[in-house]
């Protein structure tokens, strides 16, 4: 017995040809996993990690508990040390995921009567937390600052403003499009408006600033941003989340930020593994292979004359539009059969006629690799 509507929804999905299936595990190239620094697989952060435990005397599996209750064990404070030292923040909290950080800060921080102006193109966590909120929220077209000014004047006139708080927020790296917002501008508009801003660093950690910092960092803009979310799925190989910002925004989210009270805290391993992730970080020689890389692809895709498709970025994910999931599904076949795993995006993930193959630069990619997977790509979009 299986709920009809359910059936009716998934055959829906089967006949746009957009059904979802779990990712199996391969040997091809690796042009689609969130490891652009190839820190997953890191000895040395592996090997740092144990050594941080056993220096600790924490041979321990899980963390018993709430981080309220008796889940809040040692390496939280030395690693949220780390990160607040690390990142220029007054503080950190640590989160279990960017997806628990966003729907915890989201559902809990903007108030009933508050506005949330955000990015049309927000990663699924960041519009779930706004889900749960009470405030009311109102996108502007992505990337597009004059439509965000158009917003922040209309909820700024008139008295009402007096009582409500604004909310501004967005990307430092596009999931789904690689782009970045002009941070300077977006500052200086938050500014001008009394907006709290708030950036989603996920896929800017480990691939902008002097250390890796991520693009507010890397622009100086650390003490206009009221909170950054930083995650560890992505550059740093690893798992959790944290939420950058002052003493009293952490103080704020350990008494109402549900995401993070009414769970079990990450296990120690995990704390561990963090820290030893920042500290490889800190060495610049794998960030500058990952740059590198993301300048000759840039270059490659030039030589190839594909510029018209693919989106401007200057981060580790690179998109090539290419319409109708069909299509698209087909051409990603059809390189992956070659021996490269670069992955479609599929409407509804993106909207009907922007379907993409996304390319996921990472530090270990070799130049041979990237020109002929681009290689490959060109008869294949520009016939
Ligand atoms: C922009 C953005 N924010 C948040 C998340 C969620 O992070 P996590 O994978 O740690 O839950 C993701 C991951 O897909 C993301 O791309």
């Amino acid at each position: 017995m299986f709920p009809e509507k359910l059936h009716r929804k998934l055959e829906s999905r089967k006949t746009d040809n957009a059904l979802r299936e779990l990712g199996k595990s391969n040997d091809l190239v690796d042009f689609s996993s969130n490891d652009y620094l190839g820190f997953s697989k890191n000895e040395t952060i592996f090997k740092a990690s144990h050594a941080l435990l056993n220096e600790q005397n924490m041979l321990q599996n899980g963390a018993t508990g709430s981080r309220l209750l008796s889940g809040n064990h040692k390496l939280y404070p030395i690693v949220e040390k780390q990160l607040a030292n690390f990142h220029n923040s007054e503080s950190a909290l640590i989160y279990n995921s960017g997806y628990d950080a966003n729907i915890g800060f989201f559902a809990s921080v903007p108030q009933r009567g508050d506005i949330i102006l955000y990015d049309a193109y927000s990663h699924a966590s960041i519009r779930d937390g706004m889900l749960m909120s009470h405030a009311k929220a109102y996108k502007f077209m992505h990337n597009d600052l004059s439509d965000l000014e158009t917003l922040l004047i209309r909820f700024t006139e008139g008295s009402a403003h007096d009582k409500q708080h604004i909310y501004v927020v967005t990307e430092s790296v596009f999931s789904m499009d690689g782009d970045s917002p002009d941070c300077i501008r977006l500052v200086n508009l938050c500014k001008k408006y009394a907006a709290y801003l708030v950036i989603d660093e996920a896929h800017g950690l480990g691939v902008f600033g002097k250390h890796g910092g991520g693009l507010i960092q890397h622009q100086g803009l650390e003490k206009a941003v009221f909170a950054r979310i930083v995650t560890y799925g992505k550059a740093l190989g690893c798992h959790g989340a944290a939420i950058l910002g002052s003493d009293l925004l952490k103080q704020y989210l350990v008494n109402f930020s549900r995401s993070l009270i009414y769970t079990t805290a990450l296990p120690p391993h995990s704390l561990a593994t963090i820290h030893a992730s920042y500290t490889a970080l800190e060495q610049t020689q794998t960030r500058q292979k990952l740059k590198e890389n993301i300048q000759f692809f840039k270059s490659e895709i030039i030589k190839n004359q594909l510029q018209k498709l693919f989106i401007e970025s200057d981060s580790a994910i690179h998109c090539c539009i290419i319409s109708g999931n069909d299509r698209v599904k087909h051409i990603a076949k059809h390189i992956q059969n070659s021996g490269f795993d670069v992955k479609p995006i599929l409407s509804p993930t993106v909207s009907k006629g922007q379907e993409r193959l996304r390319f996921c630069l990472h530090a270990y990619n070799t130049e041979a690799q990237i020109s002929e997977v681009l290689k490959l790509l060109a008869p294949l979009v520009t016939s």
